[in-house]
């Protein structure tokens, strides 16, 4: 009807030939999309979360978030508050318990978006979780590289920190984040 309506004037309408633009959100993770979470950490861990974890993640607020590529969920990110590991002092810090992009979506920049909201908007908010802590398996090196670039530090191992998991032994890294 409009384009009728247009031609019949003689006007014409420059067709918008360029690519469209990816559309990129963070979705909190609540209890009507928790499902999600589940089938997205089934397919990018080795480990199995029980309930308790997706109780706890649907409770946690901003320390949870989805990304959505062009309205497809293609990862998330779940922290915790922790007490330290002994290496790394007394006290407590973030504690990022998955972060993950599935397989297609990754070397796009949305680990990197969901580490900086992390980052940059929840730890400024919460002064006392400014350590930034997380383990990776041994061998992960795809894992050890991404936070690597985003100036994490290795310090140190934790032996058998994964049961029925092969290599058991993680690396923990950690981050210092400034308010
Ligand atoms: C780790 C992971 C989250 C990275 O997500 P991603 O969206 O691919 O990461 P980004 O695109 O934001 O990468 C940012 C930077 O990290 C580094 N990096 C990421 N993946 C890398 C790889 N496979 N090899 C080398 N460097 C890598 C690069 O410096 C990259 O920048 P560049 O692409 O400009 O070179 C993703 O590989 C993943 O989901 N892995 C499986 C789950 C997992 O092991 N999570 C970590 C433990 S919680």
């Amino acid at each position: 009807m409009l384009a009728s309506l247009a031609s019949s004037k003689g006007t014409t309408h420059a067709q918008d030939l360029s690519p469209p633009k990816n559309r990129v959100a963070l979705v909190e993770v609540n209890v009507n999309n928790v499902g999600l979470l589940r089938r997205l950490n089934a397919t990018l861990f080795p480990v199995e979360y029980k309930d308790g974890f997706y109780r706890d993640v649907v409770q946690s607020g901003e320390l949870a978030r989805y990304v959505y590529l062009n309205d497809v969920c293609v990862g998330a990110v779940c922290c915790k508050r922790a007490p330290l590991p002994p290496s790394l002092g007394s006290g407590e810090g973030l504690y990022l318990m998955t972060l993950g992009i599935l397989q297609s979506y990754r070397r796009l920049g949305l680990g990197s978006l969901l580490l900086d909201y992390i980052l940059t908007q929840v730890c400024p908010k919460n002064p006392s979780l400014n350590q930034v802590f997380l383990h990776v398996q041994e061998g992960n090196q795809e894992a050890l590289d991404f936070y690597r670039s985003h100036g994490f530090t290795d310090v140190g191992m934790e032996k058998d920190y994964y049961v029925q998991v092969t290599p058991s032994d993680a690396h923990i890294l950690t981050k210092t984040v400034s308010p």
